[in-house]
Parts: C-alpha cells; sequence; structure tokens
C-alpha cells in the first residue's frame, strides 16, 4: 500500500502515530520557512506541514497533483472546525511526487462550470466533494435497496440485455447480429417480460437493480441508459405491491439519511388526480386545487364558455403584473389550450375580460383574489391546468420543500390515445390486468376501462410503476385485440409469453422504480445527469468519449448493415 491512512481519517487518537498519505494537492500556501498542503482523497482532507528544505520543494507543487506523504501526526493546538480532520496535522517528513498534474481544463471549486465541460472531462468533474459524495450515496442506497429485499426473501435474478423488442412505449436500441445477417437484438426498455416468466417459473419475489434503455426524448429526469429497481411477486394484489415497495423506501430513507417515512402512503384515484391536479404525478406538497366549473360556464353568455366541454379554473390570492399574466397564459398555451382566461376581484368588483358577461363567479372571492380558467377538451384543459398550478405553487412559494411526499396513483386508465401513432396504446403496457369490473368493456369502448395499474410518485415526480398482471392467456389475447394488435403479430411479439401463461401461471404482479429518480430525490437534486456517474447529454451523446461515433466500412459489412445515403 501506498499509504497507512486515508486524508479522512486521522483524529487527536493518532496524534504521535507515524502515518503515509497518498492524494490530491488541494491547495499549497508558504509561510516563510514553512509550507502547508492540503491533501485530498475521497475520504477528506488533511493538513500536512512542511519546514525549512522539504518546504521548498513543497511549494513547488501545485494543484491537483498526486502527493504522497510520510510524517508524523500532532495535535493542533487550535482546531480547524471546517475539517473533520481538523483536530489534526501531519509533520511531513518526506515527500514522494506520485504524478504531475497539467493545468486542469475546469475550474473544480467553481460551481458554475457549463455542463458541456464538465461531462467532457467527467473523470475531473467527478473529483468534485459534492459529486463524489452523491456516487457514495448511491452506492448505500444500492445497499440499503439489496440489504431490504434480501432480508424480504427476494431473490436478485440477471436477466439478459441482448433481447427482444418489449412494449413499454419507447424506441428500441437495436443491436445487429453478426451471425445473424439482417436480424437485431433490441436492448431492453425493462425486463419486463423476464420477470413475469420468472413467475411462471416458480421463481416467486424476483428483484434486480438493472440497466434499461429507451430512445425517447430526453429531459431532466430521463436518460436513454437508465437503472430500475424491478421487482415482481406471485399470488399477490395490489396492496401487497404496496407493502412490499413502503418498506423498501422506509428502510432506504432511514438507512440512507435517517429519515422516518410514516407509512402507509396516500393513495388517489387517477380520475381524480387529474380533475383536482391535472397531473398524474400530483405535488401534494401544497394545497391548491384545480375547480371544475363547467356548468357554471356554459350558463355565462361568454362565447368561449357556453360550448366548452370543460371549464375548469384555479383560484389564488395575489398581486400578479401583466408579464406575469402573459407569462401564466404562455404556460397554458404549451400544453394546447388557447389561452387563460382571468378573473379578478378588486375593491370595485370583478374585474377582467370575462367580468361584463358574468353576475356571480363561480366560487367565493375575496379582495385580490385571482380565478384562472381554461376552457377546452378535458384532454388540454387539466395538464395545463396542472402545469399552471406547479408554476404558480413555485412563484408564489407555496411548496414546503422539507416534505418527503409520497402518493400511490392509482386506478391508471388500460389504454390512452397516442397523438404520435393515431391510435389507443397501454397506458402502462399490454400485460396489465385491467380491473375485471371493467372487462365487458374490452370490446365495445376499451379506452373506458380502468387497469390494476398504479404508479408510485413523490413530491411531483413519477419514482415508480406497475401492475397487476394478465396472468390467464385468453384475457391477455382479449386486451391485444383490444389494442388492435393483429393475430400475427401477437403470435411474432409475445408468442413464447402467450405460450407461458398456458402453462399455469400464477396470479402476479409488480412494479419498477427508477433508481437514478430515488436518488436524484435522496440528494436534492433536479437533474438525473447528476447522479450518474457517466451520463449523456439531451442529444443522447457521451461528450468524454465522443459517442455514438461512426464505424469503419468493415466492421458494417461484417454486420451486414448498409447506411443510407
Ligand atoms: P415504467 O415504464 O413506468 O414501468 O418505468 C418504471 C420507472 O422507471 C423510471 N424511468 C426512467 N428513468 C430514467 N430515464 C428514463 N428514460 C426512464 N423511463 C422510466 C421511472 C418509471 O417510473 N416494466 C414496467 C414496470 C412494471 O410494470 O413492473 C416499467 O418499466 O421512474
Amino acid at each position: 500500500m501506498l499509504r497507512t491512512h486515508t486524508c479522512g481519517e486521522l483524529r487527536a487518537k493518532h496524534a504521535g502515530k507515524a502515518v503515509t498519505l497518498a492524494g490530491w494537492v488541494q491547495k499549497v500556501r508558504t509561510h516563510g520557512n514553512l509550507c502547508f498542503i492540503d491533501l485530498r482523497d475521497r475520504y477528506g482532507i488533511t493538513q500536512v506541514t512542511f519546514k525549512d528544505r522539504l518546504a521548498s520543494e513543497a511549494g513547488k507543487y501545485h494543484k491537483e497533483d498526486v502527493l504522497q506523504v510520510a510524517g508524523k501526526v500532532l495535535k493542533k493546538p487550535e482546531p480547524n472546525k471546517h475539517l473533520a480532520t481538523g483536530e489534526v496535522e501531519v509533520a511531513g517528513k518526506e515527500l514522494v511526487l506520485l504524478n504531475k498534474a497539467k493545468s486542469l481544463p475546469l475550474d473544480l471549486d467553481n460551481p458554475d462550470t457549463t455542463e458541456e465541460t464538465r461531462l467532457k472531462y467527467r473523470y475531473l468533474d467527478l473529483r468534485r466533494a459534492d459529486m463524489q459524495k452523491k456516487l457514495m450515496l448511491r452506492s448505500k442506497a444500492a445497499v440499503a435497496v439489496r440489504e431490504y429485499f434480501d432480508k424480504e426473501g427476494f431473490i436478485e435474478i440477471e436477466t439478459p440485455i441482448l433481447g427482444k423488442s418489449t412494449p413499454e412505449g419507447a424506441r428500441d436500441y437495436l443491436v445487429p447480429s453478426r451471425v445473424n445477417p439482417g436480424k437485431f437484438y433490441a436492448l431492453p426498455q425493462s425486463p419486463q417480460i423476464f420477470k413475469q416468466l420468472f413467475q411462471v417459473a416458480g421463481l416467486d419475489k424476483y428483484v434486480q437493480i438493472v440497466k434499461c434503455f429507451r430512445d425517447e426524448d430526453l429531459r431532466a429526469d430521463r436518460q436513454p441508459e437508465f437503472t430500475q429497481i424491478d421487482l415482481e411477486m406471485s399470488f399477490v394484489e395490489e396492496d401487497d405491491i404496496y407493502e412490499a415497495t413502503e418498506g423498501m423506501v422506509k428502510h432506504v430513507w432511514k438507512k440512507v439519511l435517517g429519515v422516518d417515512i410514516p407509512t402507509p402512503f396516500k393513495r388517489l384515484p387517477y380520475k381524480e388526480a387529474m380533475l383536482k391536479y391535472g397531473s398524474d404525478k400530483p405535488d401534494l406538497r401544497f394545497d391548491l386545487q384545480i375547480q371544475d366549473v363547467t356548468s357554471w360556464a356554459n350558463k355565462t353568455s361568454f362565447e368561449i364558455f357556453k360550448k366548452a366541454e370543460c371549464v375548469r379554473c384555479l383560484q389564488v390570492n395575489g398581486g400578479f403584473s401583466r408579464k406575469q399574466a402573459d407569462e401564466f397564459a404562455d404556460i397554458a398555451r404549451t400544453y394546447g389550450a388557447k389561452g387563460l382566461v382571468i378573473l379578478k376581484k378588486t375593491k370595485e368588483g370583478l374585474e377582467g375580460s370575462l367580468a361584463k358577461f358574468v353576475k356571480e363567479p363561480p366560487v367565493r372571492m375575496r379582495e385580490n383574489d385571482y380565478l384562472f380558467f381554461i376552457a377546452d377538451i378535458e384532454r388540454i384543459v387539466a395538464p395545463a391546468l396542472g402545469a399552471l398550478r406547479l408554476h404558480l405553487g413555485r412563484t408564489l412559494e407555496l411548496i414546503d420543500t422539507k416534505q418527503w411526499n409520497f402518493l400511490w396513483v392509482t386506478e391508471f386508465p388500460l389504454m390512452e390515445w397516442s397523438k404520435e401513432y393515431g391510435r389507443w396504446v397501454p397506458m402502462h403496457h399490454p400485460f396489465t390486468s385491467p380491473n375485471l369490473e371493467d372487462r365487458h368493456l374490452l370490446k365495445k369502448a376499451p379506452h373506458k376501462a380502468r387497469s390494476r395499474a398504479y404508479d408510485l410518485t413523490l413530491n411531483g415526480v413519477e419514482l415508480g410503476g406497475g401492475s397487476i398482471r394478465i396472468h390467464d392467456f385468453e384475457l391477455q389475447a382479449e386486451v391485444f385485440d383490444a389494442l388492435n394488435i393483429s393475430k400475427e403479430e401477437q403470435q411474432n411479439k409475445f408468442g413464447f409469453l402467450i405460450g407461458a401463461l398456458s402453462y399455469g401461471a400464477p396470479p402476479h404482479g409488480g412494479i419498477a422504480f427508477g433508481f437514478d429518480r430515488v436518488i436524484m430525490l435522496l440528494v436534492g437534486a433536479d437533474n438525473i445527469r447528476e447522479v450518474i456517474a457517466f451520463p449523456k447529454t439531451k442529444d443522447a451523446e457521451d461528450l468524454m468519449m465522443n459517442s455514438p461515433n461512426e464505424v469503419g466500412e468493415e466492421q458494417l459489412d461484417e454486420l451486414s448493415v448498409g447506411l443510407k445515403k
């Protein structure tokens, strides 16, 4: 070993001991014939003092040079309260330069470095104490997850990465097969089918911390490759999955943050979430609720309201500028609304374009109350007001940022309309069981059927989603039919699953959590790139490795792949 101790380890009890440390130069200061070097590694920082000849040698080193230092631990007369090792310093007796560092392309002490530079030199960016802290917490959380599931009798089983397209709704990453020219593997969007097959195999209580791959538009909480905590259980109903995962959350939060999370979590049916909060992942850290005023609006003489299918509003008290009102309207428009109708109550009475068309507002208003209305079809009104609700929550500082507000959103619809594909698609995935009370709707009005799918949200972020699955192959075929998946495609894509369901599949269900999102929230980051060692940019690029990149003709030929000119 090149060291006897780490740079974060020494305390007063080590005084008098001969030690050897190794690490990076954090800071060099010279005072006459004394030189102080702060030596850093991922465990901490220790101050080393050099005198006379060694001082002039030490003074030549620069930030980020790698040194080995041997010396004696001394108790400091006045401890440095800013350092964990601040009770002591090391009186340096020997100094070895292990490696010289060129001047760095980014300033590790400047938090404002552009993300582009940080990602290009990620191996340097990861030297920052705050980045190391996040990755160490991530490791601790993974250990806690495994610890919990092991204690609960789960088994971790790995599933293939080279697989076949699975229907999580995103595009697949494809891998050409050299030995099967013209054929492709798909990287898993999740291990969904495999974990269901484990249940058919009798391998109850499966768990895996697993990489998933989805070619989709990237956002702050989405990466093309990400990690799931994935689980599946047999002979269960919704409550069993809720209980198992609430236990995991409780254990992880306690182990990692020392925080007690009360369980069980609140539950809210999807329909109510959309109605009251305009979101399927409502942030309930603040109370502001959307109000449905359609029947009132239809009776006014205001043209836009008279015939509208759905009119809802948000009520807040405040004073807003013209500029702010325009900003609110812009938010509504981003969600497809044609505009925002504002009604204000002042000392003089009602104000705003709507005022002359209404005698009484639909709800009681106090002075300086605003009503923000959107009129349109429900599919537009709900999310547009949901987004405005969040914006108002932030602007008016209504959000209690200290809360850990967990919420189960339940009874998701079985299907949703896909604008992109122009047809109904599964809201979760096609293996999700319909609510059996709604089975009769599958043929007539499948989009009205409820499912047995649920999401776990935390502070307005979707942490995980799952469902009770279909275990009866006839029901599975009915759902495929309702989704307009042809018999041929059913066989082609999922023949093996339908087969498996016909050989005695137990009732089963499960859930998967976005592990990166869990960590993002645990560390208080607002972007999952902050908790992934080597993330991709919004354009799905790795700026450090310069990937994806072109490959040579020879490699393409070998794979029987030709590029379109
Ligand atoms: P779902 O598609 O809802 O369900 O994914 C589960 C959770 O994974 C996280 N997640 C992502 N995180 C980062 N980047 C992404 N691109 C990304 N996509 C999803 C989210 C999400 O809640 N097989 C089902 C689970 C099941 O039914 O058991 C599934 O994958 O936090």
